[in-house]
């Protein structure tokens, strides 16, 4: 069959890395909470992540200023909450209020934990290098902490403009990594 050309601005959502996850970090006692999907990892140990956050997002500042976030991993259960966290901005949005997130203390960073998500990693930002360029944060994760009674999927994988792909299954194939 004839290859049909792929439109440039689609190329991200052939290539989604990950699952959706949310951010959340808190600036003068304000904790605020985002959606995100554009992430990546860079490193086993220390982990290491890098995350692109656009400076037009709320959320933004308040990274950048504190140097300090979590990534919480959700799955579809909470898929509204989700898509409610990536729809609307904390300058006017209490989210958490909003979507029935609870936040919990985290033990290494100002921003908080979210209770109903099965994975929490407190980070920090370890290079800056990348953001004027690409919003490009790069993340070392300091605490990891998982809800071993809460489900881990489905994950929500973004295909663009609301669409998701639900991942779930589990396989195991022939692997060399150590
Ligand atoms: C599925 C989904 C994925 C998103 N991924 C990102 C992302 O990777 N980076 C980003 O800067 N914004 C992303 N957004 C947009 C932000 O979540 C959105 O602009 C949000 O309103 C920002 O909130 P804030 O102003 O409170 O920081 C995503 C939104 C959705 C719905």
């Amino acid at each position: 069959m004839a290859k049909v050309e792929f439109p440039l601005g689609g190329v991200y959502s052939l290539l989604e890395p990950g699952p959706v996850v949310l951010l959340t970090t808190s600036q003068a006692g304000k904790a605020n909470v985002m959606t995100l999907s554009w992430h990546t990892m860079l490193e086993f140990e220390p982990p290491t992540l890098g995350c692109v956050v656009s400076r037009r997002n709320f959320s933004f500042a308040a990274l950048d200023a504190t140097g300090e976030c979590v990534i919480s991993m959700p799955t579809a259960q909470i898929g509204d909450a989700v898509t409610g966290c990536g729809n609307c901005s904390g300058r006017d949005t209490d989210k958490f209020a909003a979507f029935g997130l609870t936040p919990v203390p985290a033990s290494r960073v100002q921003a908080p934990l979210l209770a109903q998500c099965f994975a929490s990693l407190e980070c920090r930002v370890v290079d800056r290098t990348l953001v004027p360029r690409y919003e490009l944060f790069v993340l070392e994760v300091l605490a990891a902490w998982v809800d071993p009674a809460l489900p881990r999927d489905p994950t929500l994988h973004h295909r663009g403009y609301g669409v998701f792909m639900l991942a779930g299954d589990t396989i195991r194939l022939p692997s060399k990594m150590r």
